[in-house]
């Protein structure tokens, strides 16, 4: 299977907003995408498409968010949210692809860690473990081993220990 993994264009969102659609069986994850591109948290290497005979086959995207403690300390990480393949395309390989190329393009950028509210027994596999660990919590209701983390930088977040804040576009889908 020959995939390339690239950043998206602009001719690429009516493509990715329809690949989400058929992901997750419903508009929600394409709409947030749209509305997380007009946001201050997109980073524009960090929204990778696979491709496979020209058609995007996967989607993910990292975007920028706070951790904020209790003494309201900030401290900059990325979200894994959302990412979606196309169905007759799941199984075989291709998120695994998008999240190592995703992991690779945030360390050469810099960031120091990653957090993802998702598939429990899944996102290990990627050395994500849950935040909890770090005493890192988020708003959403969710059991804890679902929200996890992942250190970029070995102990970026040792000393983190806060509430995850996500931007904008999270409160309107
Ligand atoms: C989750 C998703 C992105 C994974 O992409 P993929 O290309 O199918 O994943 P890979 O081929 O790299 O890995 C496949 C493995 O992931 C596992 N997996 C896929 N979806 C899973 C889920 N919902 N829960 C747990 N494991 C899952 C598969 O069982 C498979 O395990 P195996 O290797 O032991 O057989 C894809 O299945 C998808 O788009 N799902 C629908 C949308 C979605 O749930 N997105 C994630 C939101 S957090």
């Amino acid at each position: 299977m020959d995939i390339l993994i690239r950043p998206e264009t602009a001719a690429d969102h009516p493509e990715i907003f329809q690949l989400h659609a058929l992901a997750f069986g419903q508009e929600n994850e394409g709409k947030l995408v749209d509305l997380l591109r007009q946001d201050d948290c997109f980073i524009p290497e960090l929204s990778l498409v696979a491709i496979q005979n020209e058609e995007i086959i996967g989607h993910i995207i990292f975007i920028k968010i706070e951790i904020v403690r209790p003494d309201g300390q900030k401290t900059e990480s990325l979200a894994l949210a959302p990412m979606g393949v196309l169905p007759k395309y799941q199984k075989s390989g291709i998120g695994g692809m998008l999240i190592h190329a995703g992991l690779a393009m945030a360390k050469d950028l810099r960031y120091q860690s990653v957090i993802v509210l998702g598939h429990k027994d899944y996102y290990p596999r990627f050395g994500f473990e849950p935040a909890e660990k770090w005493e890192i919590g988020t708003h959403y209701e969710v059991p804890s081993e679902y929200f996890m983390g992942l250190e970029l930088t070995p102990g970026a977040l040792s000393e983190v220990k806060g509430i995850v804040e996500y931007s904008a576009p999270f409160s309107q889908i």
